[in-house]
């Protein structure tokens, strides 16, 4: 299949019977679309093929410092040193415990917040950071007292606390091509985070996302080096300031993180954290195209990626970190690891990793596990087993990035230029960059009949469940890391698609009506669908395809409904990566990749819409980072490929003069998918491919309506002897990385008898009692079970190899409802493993 534009358009010359002939023969003369070609690796590749660019930091070693930095050394006792290296993370340590140990730096991972409350306003932050810093200015040091400092993931604007301005995912950035946008956000970003406190953040992220499986896809600007190249350096110095200048990481600024050191974008079937299959060239080239232009514009923090490259876990790779980060980068900052990466390096747990530290690794990322990891980090700092020269290098890299971050200075957060002043989080001049991203970010895919940009005076209905929905236009890491469990409330200076679209139309006279459904009384003269993935974060978006949404199709069946009726339909589509949306395609008129746009909805409706002259007010300037497939099987789909075939090419985009006739696509639906590889086991009536649901003998199981038609089973257990229903997959499930990010077993269920007897909950042999819960649970009401994997690891279960990742028992009689079974993120205790 053949894919041309033109100016005019483009069309399709197609050889598949599913296509029917094109419009081609009313366009201009076809010429290759995106004609971006593809280009070489970025400048300065060294002859060495295993070397990388000696870039040199525009921070340069100042020997002043490091001569301050020697006394510091000095006078600091070993277990002052070891403190330095080691990051709790706020969910799990005191501010006493920071004054006992006298840590180097603390985190608040995605799940984590101030009293453990996500919604946390933000002065309860800023009380937070002062605590920290006290509590650590009080320790009793030997010499120095050494300042702690704090970061977070700041990786859309300082989307962690409610009322921030929140910027698109990196994804959508990425389509802006605009490195001096980026340069912005990062500032605004810093000056937000200095509102309440905190003085690092761990982005940008400069993942070169190779195969848009991966549940991180978002949270990197493209799937190509030359994108991430030139947007790297440009948010390391908007956060940081401009090495050199009066204000480098002065007030209003943060150290920035350039994450994950190396090729997290690149794994295998896009497995998060999974197996980085490139030769060194690739690694360099392609992956590491960002490291470069970071290093050089000074940022002072790298993270190491859980992934593993050249056969190795990144946190024990030295030659990646050492001989050429540290070496022939010259990278003068510090090397933070990945929350309990450490603990994946063979040999290694999460309370013990002396090949991290020797590797390379300067301050272990130890959320819950600092306690067991500073004792080790200690015997092993004494016995010689991590060398006292590596161990002053650690310290001296944290100490010389803390003395160039002016923390020695700087006195308690709430004291700094900016602290405190809560008016300025979310405020105008904030949200206008943001608005201006989300203007530049949306791609325009198709517009059939020059239906955009819309005449404002005009009846809109507004329908889909991202029209309203904050959090589904933000995705994951805002305010919670999966960035679920959010209503529009908690967002109080953001503003919905719909808002926005509402202010425009009314503005001009017109009327928008929210109809989530579609459902209208008076047919309106035109629809806009809102529509798009639910939010998610790391291993918990992977997924087995590109197909959007396969288990519900709802958004589709209101695209076509609309249409049926004659009513020309928009769809603005919310995803984290491209997605095979070719049957949502087929049945709109116009079609809007809007990727994750965050918390300024209005920007939509400012490219939609014409103003209330009739003239269109601002075009669109998105062009795709991402390839857009054709096929769901398409996960590794990138310009330069050697059969290179994209439904949408990298860097195609309409603007609103350019009229477009999409042919009729196939709707073929893709081949099975890997089973449950997603996460979500039972959904809406359907298993995955493969996967059985198998009562034992006494047992019923029967299907009933819920949401929808025989989406659910009603299980029987007769209570006579033990008796089980289990849910098997076809081949076992490697879901060690859910567990280690604290994931659960979920549950949908609805009692209506029962339970006479004790029940359990098991996966893969070990089970947890849940017979209180269920006897507690109100009869005939939906209800969610939610059992921490921790749970099951702990009892025995080996979390790689899971064939039976739900058995539901009893001896007892009970008459229970279930419909979803899925892994999710949920904040419940850990070690509460009897329900
Ligand atoms: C993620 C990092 C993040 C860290 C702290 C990890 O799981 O991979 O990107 O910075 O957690 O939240
Ligand atoms: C994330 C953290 C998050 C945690 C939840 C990690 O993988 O990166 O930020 O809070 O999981 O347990």
């Amino acid at each position: 299949m053949i894919y041309f534009g033109s100016k005019s358009g483009w069309c399709v010359l197609a050889t598949a019977a599913f296509l029917a002939s094109t419009a081609c023969a009313t366009q201009p003369a076809p010429e290759p679309i995106a004609a971006l070609p593809a280009e070489p690796a970025p400048a300065a590749a060294p002859a060495d093929p295993n070397a990388w660019p000696a870039v040199r930091s525009r921070v340069a070693i100042d020997p002043a410092q490091e001569a301050r930095i020697d006394q510091i050394l000095a006078r600091m006792t070993v277990e002052e040193k070891v403190g330095q290296l080691i990051q709790p993370d706020i969910s799990a340590v005191t501010p006493e415990d920071a004054r006992k140990y006298k840590f180097g730096s603390i985190l608040a991972g995605g799940n984590s917040a101030p009293g453990g409350n996500e919604k946390s306003p933000p002065v309860d932050w800023l009380k937070l950071a002062d605590a920290f810093w006290n509590a650590n200015n009080s320790a009793a040091w030997a010499g120095d007292t050494i300042p702690i400092m704090w970061g977070v993931d700041a990786v859309h604007g300082h989307a962690n606390i409610p009322g921030a301005t929140i910027f698109p995912q990196n994804i959508g950035l990425g389509a802006t091509r605009n490195p001096e946008l980026i340069k912005k956000i990062g500032e605004v970003t810093a000056r937000e985070m200095a509102i309440t406190g905190i003085d690092w953040d761990f982005s940008p992220t400069l993942a070169v996302v190779r195969d848009d499986r991966w549940g991180r896809s978002y949270e990197g600007f493209s799937e190509d080096p030359e994108v991430v190249a030139s947007y790297a350096g440009k948010m390391v110095e908007g956060l940081q300031g401009e090495p050199g200048s009066p204000n480098f990481l002065g007030a209003g600024r943060v150290i920035a993180t350039a994450k994950h050191f190396v090729g997290d974008g690149g794994t295998d079937k896009g497995k998060d954290q999974g197996d980085n299959l490139s030769t060194p060239q690739q690694l360099r080239d392609i992956h590491g195209a960002g490291y470069p232009p970071a290093v050089e514009a000074g940022v002072q923090a790298v993270m190491a990626s859980y992934s593993r490259a050249l056969g190795q876990k990144m946190h024990g790779h030295k030659e990646l970190l050492t001989d050429r980060l540290k070496g022939d980068m010259a990278f003068n900052g510090l090397i933070v690891g990945d929350w309990n990466g450490h603990g994946q390096v063979p040999g290694c747990t999460n309370t013990s990793c002396p090949a991290a530290i020797n590797a390379g690794l300067d301050i272990f990322m130890a959320p819950d596990s600092w306690k067991g990891l500073y004792e080790s980090t200690l015997a092993q700092a004494k016995s010689g087993e991590i060398p006292a020269a590596r161990l002053d290098d650690a310290v001296r890299r944290i100490l010389r990035v803390k003395l160039r971050a002016h923390l020695f200075e700087k006195g308690a957060p709430s004291t700094r230029p900016l602290a405190g002043q809560f008016n300025l989080l979310g405020s105008p001049d904030h949200r206008a960059v943001a608005r201006q991203a989300v203007r530049e970010s949306l791609v325009l895919l198709k517009n059939q009949n020059h239906l955009l940009p819309l005449v404002a005076k005009a009846s809109v209905l507004v329908a889909g469940d991202g029209a309203d929905n904050i959090g589904k236009q933000s995705g994951g890491w805002t305010i919670t890391w999966q960035g679920t469990d959010l209503t529009n409330k908690d967002f109080p200076q953001g503003q919905s698609i719909y808002s926005g679209i509402k202010e425009a139309v009314t503005a001009a006279g017109g009327t928008a009506t929210l109809s989530v459904d579609g459902k209208y009384r008076r047919k309106p003269d035109v629809a806009i669908v809102v529509f798009g993935e639910n939010p998610y974060a790391e291993m918990v978006g992977d997924r087995p395809t590109l197909e959007f949404s396969p288990s519900d199709k709802s958004a589709l069946e209101t695209l076509k409904k609309l249409k049926a009726a004659g009513i020309p339909t928009v769809s603005v589509f919310l995803s984290g990566r491209p997605m095979w949306v070719n049957p949502e395609l087929n049945a709109s008129d116009a079609f809007v990749a809007a990727f994750l746009p965050g918390s300024e909805g209005g920007g939509v409706a400012d490219v939609l819409f014409r103003g209330p002259d009739g003239r269109a007010r601002f075009d669109f300037k998105g062009k795709l980072s991402f390839s857009w497939p054709k096929r769901a099987d398409q996960g590794p789909l990138n310009r330069g490929d050697a059969n290179y075939d994209p439904l949408f090419a990298y860097g195609y985009g309409l603007s609103q003069d350019e009229h477009s006739e999409v042919p009729q696509l196939s709707e073929e639906r893709p081949e099975g998918g890997a089973a449950g590889a997603d996460g979500v086991f039972f959904a809406r009536g359907a298993l995955p491919t493969g996967w059985t649901f198998a009562p034992s003998d006494g047992v019923t199981v029967r299907a009933i309506d819920r949401r929808g038609q025989e989406d659910t089973r009603l299980l029987t257990f007769s209570g006579t002897g033990e008796q089980a229903v289990r849910l098997t997959s076809p081949q076992p499930l490697d879901i060690s990385r859910e567990s280690n990010a604290e994931l659960s077993l979920q549950v949908e269920y609805r009692v209506q008898t029962g339970p006479t007897g004790p029940v359990a909950v098991g996966m893969e042999g070990v089970s947890v009692p849940v017979t209180q819960t269920l006897r507690g649970a109100p009869k005939n009401q939906w209800q969610t079970l939610t059992v921490p994997l921790r749970c099951f690891a702990r009892a025995g279960a080996d979390m790689a190899k899971i064939g039976t990742p739900l058995v539901l028992k009893t001896s007892g009689k009970l008459t229970i409802a279930v419909s979803d079974v899925r892994l999710a993120s949920a904040q419940v205790p850990q070690d509460r493993c009897s329900l």
